[in-house]
């Protein structure tokens, strides 16, 4: 007999091919091709990442599914569909009138969906997106990962985005090995997946306060799972989608070349104005270059690092040694 977990897998699979065929209707040709090409994704890359589009209205999957053999509990289990409040009885597309961007497993089988709002209508979410079901784990997952493992073994780095969109236009660029947290914080799942496949991440998330919050966090639990991190600083307001349409992907590879810095002078760089005439706040940056530099497991790659914090900085190596001694003791 099937499992649940196939026949979810199959419904899914259904739900993705519906939306890929949504794009050549009139309605998915004028509203969803159109929104697509706007962006600059070509018919190629549509095709590789099975972009689609939900056609509005409250029951265009359920009903074709429905047509098709499946049941109503299997959608609901799948996340497509979603039972009214208040009446449960009746169910309706989680989907409707947005852009289709299929999650794939790293086998390539669709297990969610994210959906983007076409118009900049502001009470609605810009993203809706699949809810946790027995086949997709949030946190196990990172969308790309099925199109760019390959690249990420062959070129040992992993380019870590927040969405859906940069991970497409960076492929449009040439540039395969990336994938995207999809705006939420990076898990201790997200980082051993990584790991299957390289020991190095270059983090890339948007020139703006919350991106650099994120990078920040992120940074620090890449160290701790044993990982090389390196990060970019993208201009204010440009993320990696916008900023390498902006460029074209010749200057944007350079870009990412020429500012590639390992997670000090990563830190250092965002906080080299302020510092510069305030050792109160100077101190406060070395302390936290160094409880950044205690997370890394391996003692051997924590003191190379604890020297170049030294050079860096302009603190005596002694010194950094103690601090960092302090802060691990505080963490044991
Ligand atoms: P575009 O505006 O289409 O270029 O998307 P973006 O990826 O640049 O969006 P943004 O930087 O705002 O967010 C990064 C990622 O966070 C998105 O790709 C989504 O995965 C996720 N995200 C953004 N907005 C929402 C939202 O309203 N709801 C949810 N659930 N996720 C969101
Ligand atoms: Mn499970
Ligand atoms: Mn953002
Ligand atoms: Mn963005
Ligand atoms: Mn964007």
């Amino acid at each position: 007999a099937q499992s649940e977990r196939e026949s979810l897998l199959i419904a899914l699979g259904f739900a993705r091919d519906f939306f890929v065929k949504n794009l050549s209707t009139s309605e998915g040709k004028s509203i969803g091709l159109s929104y697509f090409k706007e962006r600059g994704f070509s018919p190629s890359i549509i095709e590789k990442f099975d972009l689609g589009f939900a056609l509005d209205g409250w029951d265009h999957l359920l009903t074709a599914a429905k047509k098709s053999g499946y049941s109503e509990e299997v959608l609901l289990k799948a996340g497509l569909v979603l039972q009214k409040e208040g009446d449960p009885s009746r169910i309706y597309d989680r989907f409707r009138n947005r852009a289709i961007f299929t999650i794939h497993n790293i086998s390539g089988k669709p297990i969610a969906f994210g959906a983007r709002i076409l118009t900049k209508e502001k009470n609605q979410p810009k993203y809706i997106n699949s809810p946790e079901t027995p086949v997709y784990h949030k946190s196990d997952v990172l969308y790309g990962m099925f199109q760019a493992k390959k690249a990420i073994r062959d070129q040992d780095n992993c380019y870590l985005v927040e969405g859906y969109t940069d991970v497409i236009s960076m492929h449009l660029s040439g540039i395969e090995n990336v994938v995207a947290s999809s705006g939420t914080s990076l898990t201790e799942g997200q980082i051993k997946l990584i790991k299957r496949f390289t020991n190095q991440v270059t983090v890339l998330y948007d020139g703006d306060a919350a991106g650099i919050k994120a990078s920040l966090r992120g940074i620090d639990l890449l160290l701790e799972g044993g990982l090389n991190v390196k990060a970019v600083v993208f201009p204010e307001g440009e993320d990696p989608d916008s900023y390498s349409r902006k460029v074209g992907s010749q200057e944007f590879q350079t870009y990412l070349d020429k500012q590639s810095k390992d997670f000090i002078g990563f830190k250092i760089g965002l906080f080299k104005e302020e510092i510069k005439n305030d050792p109160i706040r100077k101190a406060d940056v070395i302390r936290e270059v160094i409880q950044s530099i205690g997370k890394i497991p391996d003692p051997l790659i924590r003191s190379v690092y604890a020297k170049e914090a030294s050079s860096l900085l302009d603190v005596e190596e002694e010194i950094i040694h103690a601090e960092l001694n302090k802060s691990l003791l505080k963490t044991q």
